[in-house]
């Protein structure tokens, strides 16, 4: 069992990267891999709202990591994303991917669960958890708790390994998400089946 650790941060081992090790070491501790994807420097597009994954189940562009994330999470049992707070809200590297990801192709992610993780200097962390954790509810994945909400804080990650109950609320999520990981498994070993989700209806507010 595997569980995708997504790093949304330019920076390879900064506070978003010492939050997520945190959660990994203990995922790790209770048996579960690890895979990681560094969303790095490179530009991630935006979605385009072409809708053509519908069919195919893969973004029609191919030159950034949505492609690979798609991929990884599918195989995955479940998914941490990591997001350094820019203005207050995830980093916008971090929404374009999860835009792409998530867009009309997120029924194979449902009962797989999910968490967020967050990183700032001072401000912003709250919305920015609410914001990542609203791709968990809007796909059927359940979100995992830790004993807070799920930041960290500091500018680099020498500051972030300094804030000891942040560390220590990443390390409860991991316990939290292979605990969880656990009982899904053995809840299918048992004959236990995902429910299956109703026909949507897809209503505006114009009819
Ligand atoms: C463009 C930009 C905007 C930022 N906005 C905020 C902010 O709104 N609140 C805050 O506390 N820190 C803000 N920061 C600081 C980062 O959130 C903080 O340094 C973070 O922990 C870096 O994580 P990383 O090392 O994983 O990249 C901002 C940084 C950048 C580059």
């Amino acid at each position: 069992m595997a569980i995708l650790l997504i790093n949304g941060s330019p920076h390879p081992k900064g506070c978003t990267w010492t939050a997520l090790s945190a959660v990994a070491e203990r995922l790790e501790k209770n048996g579960l891999k690890t895979t990681w994807l560094n969303i790095g420097v490179k530009p991630v597009r935006g979605c385009i709202a072409c809708g053509k994954c519908a069919q195919s189940g893969h973004c029609v562009f191919d030159d950034d990591p949505v492609n690979k994330a798609i991929d990884l999470l599918r195989k995955a049992q479940g998914l941490v994303v990591g997001a350094p707070v820019h203005y207050a809200g995830p980093c916008a590297a971090v929404c374009a991917l999860l835009d792409r990801v998530f867009f009309m192709k997120s029924a194979p992610y449902a009962c797989k669960p999910a968490a967020a993780v967050v990183s700032c200097r001072r401000g912003g962390a709250s919305a920015s958890f609410d914001r990542l954790n609203k791709y968990f509810t809007i796909a059927r994945m359940p979100v995992v708790s830790s004993q807070y909400w799920n930041s960290i804080h500091g500018n680099t990650g020498e500051e972030a390994r300094q804030d000891r109950e942040g560390l220590q609320i990443m390390r409860a999520l991991g316990e939290n998400m292979a605990w969880l990981v656990k009982c899904i498994e053995a809840g299918k070993a048992a004959g236990i089946t995902p429910p299956i989700p109703e026909p949507w209806e897809a209503t505006n507010f114009i009819r």
